[in-house]
């Protein structure tokens, strides 16, 4: 495609591996060009060159580490300047396994400056642009543990259920625009984020553990569909459903002004 008729350009951050390489790949194959951010330029540039040549699509990549103010400064401007830009996927995420009383207060800094403080800012600069242009979308990646906390993984947890409760937030104050945000919960996925985390992939039984390949086809299917919060391992869709309404249900109850009468002494 000529420049006369330019692409939309898909910006994918932590696409040097995993989640976000398959990404990138399948945006690319959906006729994105792409703007790729992560700390490994060599990887962005392998990524980058097979994709021009897979594809044709026109591949930027700006290496950055997101719990750098400046680097996320650099993003933050891309996102808010480049007309071009209809999609920000956030999916760049860590998190170290352990008890969190071992945890360093770097690494647990360092966890919520990328799952949480990155993707907020990262939101915020392109969703003035989005809505000038009333078009466009955000895809949130979380994790099923933003519904589930486990020991071992607290912090872990908590940052998923803020990028969940966030992009809940955010989808109701876009209704009736034409931006839309989509939050992906994955369940185990077999990626480089366990030689980071601390616990080995093979930990785990394989026959719960998904390929980057189908998690990512799975939620871009749901995005097709218009969900607006994607659970690609969930079978049983009633399960989603009765877990949301009863969370609905719970919140409504919230609301008397009132202490419950099991709080009043006798
Ligand atoms: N794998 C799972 O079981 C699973 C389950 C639920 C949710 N998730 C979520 O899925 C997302 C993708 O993870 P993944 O499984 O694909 O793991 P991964 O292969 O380790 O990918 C993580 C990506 O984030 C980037 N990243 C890490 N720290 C960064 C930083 N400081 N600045 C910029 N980029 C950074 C990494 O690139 P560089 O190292 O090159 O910077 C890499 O591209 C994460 O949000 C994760 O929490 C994964």
């Amino acid at each position: 495609m000529s420049d006369i008729f330019p692409k939309p350009v898909a910006v994918v951050t932590g696409a040097s591996s995993g989640i976000g390489a398959v990404y990138a790949e399948r945006l690319a194959s959906r006729g994105f060009d792409l703007v790729l951010v992560a700390r490994r330029a060599d990887r962005l540039k392998a990524l980058a060159a097979r994709l021009s040549r897979d594809f044709g699509a026109k591949v930027d990549i700006l290496p950055a580490d997101l719990t750098s103010d400046d680097d996320i400064g650099r993003i933050e401007e891309v996102l808010a300047t480049n007309p071009l830009v209809s999609l920000l996927v956030n999916n760049a995420g860590n998190g170290k396994i352990g008890a969190t009383v071992d945890m360093s207060s770097e690494d647990a800094a360092a966890t919520i400056a990328l799952n949480v403080t990155a993707l907020t800012r990262l939101t915020k600069a392109v969703l003035p642009a989005l809505l000038s242009r009333n078009a466009g979308a955000i895809i949130n990646v979380a994790s099923v543990l933003a519904v589930h906390a486990l020991p071992m993984a607290s912090l872990y947890s908590g940052t998923k259920a803020f990028v969940l409760n966030f992009s809940r937030g955010l989808q109701q104050e876009l209704a009736g625009t034409g931006v839309r945000v989509q939050v992906v919960l994955p369940a185990g996925t077999a990626t480089e984020f366990y030689d980071h985390s601390g616990v080995s992939l093979s930990a785990f039984d394989p026959a719960i553990i998904m390929s980057a390949e189908d998690l990512v086809d799975a939620a871009l299917a749901g995005f097709d569909k218009g969900e607006t919060v994607t659970m690609p391992s969930v079978h049983n869709l009633a399960l989603w459903e009765a877990y949301d309404a009863a969370r609905t249900n719970l919140f409504a109850s919230t609301q008397t002004g009132t202490p419950a009468s099991r709080y009043r002494s006798a």
